[in-house]
């Protein structure tokens, strides 16, 4: 029977690694997976987090199970950090989820059990994940536009154009809250007052992916496109993640939290989500949302938390801005400044499937397919390096 079983394609971000660990290049240079890393080039352990391991081997006094929905004060730290009390706490159901993928995958199950007929809408392009996980769910998707034809900017009319004349009532919208992956391109406040009033008057449920938190403009800034949704229509889910923002990568954890209208629609389809969870991957795992209550319940380590991401928003804007003084002194000619009012882990370089190919294959250099370059994965030390390989594979 498993001899008609096919091969399936690698995975168009994480199969780069398996590929780039494979290749013999010394030189080579993984920019795939969004994944920070420090001037070594290691992707360090947060100096909280570490603080708060220590405590937790001290402390812990039991591997028993976690409640379906996860450790109660994880979630009341996700609940304030992100909605903070622009929601009544008792509108949101808030549900310790293994990453921002599996959070991403309960609420896809979710809305196929429990509101189909429902299609959701994503900006073209987005995540290559998004898609993946909506088809795994069966939930049916469409595009919206996004991007100018120059490639480099956000079209806002050619968005909400597609939402006034695309969607039906009742469709899903995913939107990215900030660092939109993969273009890194945002929307500015007033286009998010726009979309925010169009998603409104469609009466489209937001399913808002908001999983670089920290890395836009700062930790509370970067809520400003979530805020202006949620003063606009009154039911949303929001997906959040802690890989990047506590680096906390392969601990997986996430959440999934639902706005009801009021909060008896909350606890009934709070109660579908468990049971979505519970066939599922029955609770989530501790560790993970242990280390974020740990430092979010002390004042001490949570100013340090923020400190920490605050250096890596940083780090990652100067890698940016190097990128961009660095291929000018290349001489190439082509002017990357359209970079630098991107946000986030990633920029969109514009570099086409080939370009990306040749880049690859003469210089070890590994981006993903769609020109996304993973900027926190840049150096210091090999910036050069990489300049001078992405000149040669623009004039060849
Ligand atoms: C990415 O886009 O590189 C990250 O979100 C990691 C992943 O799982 O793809």
């Amino acid at each position: 029977r498993l001899a008609s079983v096919s091969t399936a394609p690698p995975d168009s971000i994480l199969g780069l690694t398996e590929a780039f660990l494979a290749d013999t290049n010394p030189n080579k240079m993984n920019l795939s997976v969004g994944v920070y890393k420090d001037a070594s080039g290691k992707t360090p352990i947060l100096e909280c987090v570490k603080e708060a391991e220590r405590r937790l081997i001290d402390d812990e006094s039991t591997k028993g199970y976690l409640g379906i929905d996860g450790l109660p004060a994880y979630r009341e730290h996700v609940r304030q950090l992100v909605f903070g009390d622009r929601v009544e706490a008792d509108r949101i159901a808030v549900l310790q989820s293994p990453g921002g993928t599996g959070a991403l995958r309960v609420a896809s199950d979710f809305l196929v059990t429990q509101l189909s007929p429902i299609r959701i809408w994503m900006s073209s392009p987005t995540w290559a994940n998004h898609p993946a996980i909506f088809n795994a769910a069966g939930l049916p998707s469409d595009t919206y536009r996004y991007l100018g034809s120059d490639r480099t900017s956000f079209d806002v009319d050619a968005m909400i154009e597609d939402l006034d004349t695309k969607t039906s009532p009742g469709d899903a919208i995913l939107l990215h809250a900030c660092c939109h992956n993969p273009t890194g391109i945002d929307p500015t406040p007033d286009q998010w007052k726009q979309i925010a009033e169009t998603v409104a008057m469609r009466q489209l449920l937001p399913l808002i992916d908001f999983a670089y938190q920290g890395f836009g403009d700062g930790l509370t800034e970067d809520t400003l496109g979530l805020y202006t949704l949620l003063d606009a229509v009154d039911e949303a889910i929001v997906c959040t993640s802690f890989s990047k923002n506590f680096g906390l990568y392969s601990e997986r954890v996430g959440a999934v939290c639902l706005i009801a209208a009021d909060a008896g629609a909350m606890k009934a389809s709070q109660s579908q989500l468990k049971a979505i969870v519970r066939s599922n991957y029955s609770n989530p795992p501790r560790h993970g949302g242990a280390i974020v209550a740990t430092v979010l319940d002390d004042a001490k380590l949570t100013d340090q938390w923020k400190g920490e991401v605050e250096q890596m928003r940083q780090r990652i804007t100067r890698l940016r801005t190097d990128f961009v003084t660095t291929m000018k002194t290349t001489g190439q000619g082509h002017d990357f400044s359209f970079l630098l009012p991107q946000r986030g882990m990633f920029s969109f370089s514009g570099l086409t499937p080939m370009q990306v190919d040749q880049l690859k294959q003469k210089h070890g250099i590994y981006i993903v397919g769609s020109g996304r370059i993973n900027v926190a994965g840049m150096s210091e030390e090999k910036m050069q390096q990489l300049c001078d390989a992405v000149a040669a594979v623009l004039e060849s």
